[in-house]
């Protein structure tokens, strides 16, 4: 490599500027939209029967494919996941300490913390980014009542190990699968483990409602406390038998859902795709690796996480996401800075450096990148482009970057 090559591409970046080729933006999570006229042919027939929430017949269909297709007794439609993780907390009967990872989108903890339950943070596996189920066992006290383990990145977490933990211990195990939708685990749908699995059904799930979520359960009480729970407590009308919230779904909501139900297969097919370009473009790029699956599982590929090692790559995850930022190519450095730096934890728990070091190393390392519907070959073959002139001439950019610029905070 020369300097004047070096400087030529540096030079051509949006961020020392250059002009970009292209008007493309391209997004982490933007929504898979299926077929309009099917959407709009549901929400009219809402329209027409003029019933728009409270047990409509769209959210029990919805409930209903949901349930055929991942061979699970009871889905219960919720407005949201984090909705749907209080209400399932709630129905547990938890209280004191829940134990969760540390590593997670941040509703993991709010939902507990909401009900008055203390999130209490441990460390992840190193390879996978899963919660670590020795470091669930050490976090264990006399208070705590669950463990509300995630599968993050939509892949199926350590569920066997987390198992023997939760029955060593006594303690109530759920799972934050709100981005697992169509994930499996030793060939048994995600929806079917723990005492409850938990979806998102947000606009950046592989399948999604807009908003929306579920509680996925086998156990038939807490299916009804659920129901009970997402409509105020109401039994029947006028009759409240217990304290609930508002956490319907809406027949508009539902109307999408299967829609985007309907269209899974494609959506799978494209992640695959694209998840396989990434995988292949990047390979030869030094210090850069597409987290790659586990055993035994499947997965919805609606994540395409790299890590980015800054050593290896010569250049920091942060200034990366800046280059490419730059360059509208919106990635997101998810799930930094790590739950248990962020407000309120952070304060009630001032953490060190010593607390999750697993979990503030990947968090300094993992990006997201575009994939889904909205995304086409030759933008992928434009990020991974980027990515590897960003390592090769990581030196350069790095001295070239204005002082604090894209440097770990
Ligand atoms: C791991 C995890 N938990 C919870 C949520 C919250 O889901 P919702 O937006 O449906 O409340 C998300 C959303 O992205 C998530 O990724």
């Amino acid at each position: 490599m020369t300097t004047s090559r070096s400087s030529a591409f540096v030079d051509s970046l949006v961020a020392f500027g250059g002009t970009s080729t292209t008007d493309r933006v391209l997004y982490v999570g933007r929504p898979n939209i299926p077929d309009r006229e099917a959407v709009l042919a549901r929400v009219g027939a809402a329209l027409d029967r003029k019933w728009l929430s409270n047990d409509g017949p769209m959210v029990r269909e919805f409930e209903e494919v949901i349930e055929a297709r991942l061979g699970v007794r009871h889905c219960v439609a919720v407005a949201n996941a984090t909705q749907g993780l209080s209400i399932t907390a709630a129905a547990l009967g938890l209280h004191g300490e829940v134990v969760v990872p540390a590593f997670t989108f941040v509703a993991t903890a709010h939902s507990l913390a909401w009900l008055g339950i203390t999130p209490v943070f441990c460390d992840i596996d190193r390879r996978s980014h899963q919660i670590d189920p020795a470091a669930v066992e050490a976090a264990i006290t006399e208070r705590t009542t669950g463990i509300l383990a995630a599968h993050t990145w939509g892949r199926p977490c350590d569920i066997d190990a987390l198992d023997a933990v939760a029955a060593r211990h006594g303690l109530q195990l759920f799972f934050d699968a709100a981005p697992a939708y169509g994930a499996s685990y030793q060939r048994t749908s995600i929806g079917n483990f723990g005492r409850a699995e938990i979806l998102s059904f947000h606009a950046t799930k592989i399948v999604n409602c807009g908003e929306g979520g579920a509680i996925l359960t086998n156990d038939d009480e807490i299916a009804a406390a659920a129901r009970l729970m997402r409509t105020f407590g109401f039994a029947d009308t006028d009759l409240v038998t217990s304290i609930g919230t508002n956490a319907k779904m809406s027949e508009l909501a539902a109307a999408m859902g299967i829609c985007s139900l309907s269209e899974f297969d494609h959506y799978l097919d494209v992640n695959v795709r694209n998840f396989e370009q990434y995988t292949s473009a990047l390979a030869d790029v030094p210090g850069i690796t597409v987290v790659p699956c586990e055993p035994n599982t499947g997965i919805n590929y609606n994540n395409v996480v790299i890590e980015v090692d800054p050593q290896v790559a010569g250049i920091h995850r942060d200034l990366m996401l800046e280059m490419l930022t730059a360059e509208q190519i919106l990635v997101r450095r998810y799930f930094w800075p790590g739950c248990h730096r962020m407000e309120p934890y952070r304060s009630l728990r001032p953490p060190t450096d010593t607390d999750f070091p697993v979990t503030d190393e990947v968090a300094a390392r993992v990006l997201s990148l575009p994939t889904g519907t909205g995304v086409e070959a030759g933008d992928i073959e434009r990020v991974c482009h980027l990515i590897a002139g960003l390592v090769e001439h990581g030196a350069e950019i790095t001295r070239r970057a204005p002082a604090g610029t894209g440097s770990p905070p």
